[in-house]
């Protein structure tokens, strides 16, 4: 049967086994999906060996998305852009990178929740390897403007020279700013640092939320409930992060099987297996 993996460290709370064992029995395709624990300097021979095993594909989370870059044979420019790596296809002829956590958080902005991006002022809490990989996407979603802010500003400036490029091409506007120097309101703000927020540590202004603002928190569970919480005080719509995770698993399974699966149904099915 055809192989496929996440590797990561830690893993063993992944859903990715679960999503793709349905996107599989959903569309008819025969595949094993499992989890592998990568230890910390152990990314490269654990792809090695995968691939020698015949592994087709696999995805790669937290800490190991720049290593999946530095040793694939090709990148997709999204993932050249972002600097990092999600989903590795391992085909005869190469190791080839993508990113699709952009896309899965788009996809889920516009189709799960049903929020046009379009036009749309937003600000991304954090600069670290998760707002890298969704910038490029959301400038692609012709938003007007993005402001990452960040606990280091230097980092935030980063990502901003970085897709400077890329936003000219599109016309979108893109700032940097420090976490509590950002008080104008925006229609969607997305919260991708690494910490959990407890409700009172959110470290931005409420300002920020216009009424009726989509406010996402990339995690899921009880990690995003504190975000979540202070956005709906606030008169904000709350999303935690499970559609963009089924959203870039999505990607990743029509990258590897050349299908698309029906997310919506799934993240449905998730949301009632988890509830
Ligand atoms: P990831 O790959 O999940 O993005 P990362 O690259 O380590 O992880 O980035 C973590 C992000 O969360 C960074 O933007 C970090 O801010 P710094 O760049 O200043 O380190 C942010 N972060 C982590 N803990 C935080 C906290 N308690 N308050 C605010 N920001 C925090």
């Amino acid at each position: 049967m055809d192989q496929y993996c996440v590797m990561g460290n830690p893993v063993e709370h992944s859903r990715s086994p679960w999503i793709h064992a349905r996107f599989a029995e959903l569309t008819g395709h025969s595949l094993q999906y499992s989890k592998k624990l990568v230890p910390l300097d152990g990314f490269d021979a654990a792809v090695a060996a995968f691939r020698a095993e015949g592994g087709l594909g696999c995805n790669v989370t937290v800490p190991f998305k720049f290593d999946a870059v530095r040793i694939s044979t090709s990148q997709t420019p999204r993932a050249q852009l972002a600097g990092a790596c999600n989903t590795l296809h391992l085909r005869p002829d190469g190791i080839f990178a993508d990113n699709t956590d952009g896309a899965g958080l788009v996809n889920d902005i516009q189709s799960n929740a049903g929020f046009t991006l379009a036009g749309r002022d937003v600000l991304l809490i954090g600069a670290g390897g998760a707002s890298a990989g969704v910038i490029g996407p959301m400038i692609e979603a012709k938003v007007r403007s993005i402001t990452v802010a960040n606990r280091t500003l230097a980092k935030a400036d980063d990502l901003v020279t970085r897709h400077a490029a890329l936003a000219q091409r599109h016309g979108a506007l893109l700032l940097s700013s420090e976490l509590h120097s950002v008080q104008s309101p925006f229609d969607v703000v997305v919260n991708a640092t690494a910490s959990s927020l407890s409700g009172a540590g959110v470290p931005v202004s409420p300002a920020v939320l216009k009424p009726g603002a989509l406010a996402l928190d990339m995690m899921y569970g009880p990690a995003a409930a504190g975000f979540m919480d202070w956005a709906r005080a606030h008169l904000a719509v709350p999303r935690d992060g499970l559609g963009m995770l089924v959203e870039q698993a999505a990607e990743a399974f029509l990258i590897w099987r050349g299908v698309r699966p029906p997310s919506a149904q799934v993240l449905a099915e998730l949301r009632a297996t988890l509830a």
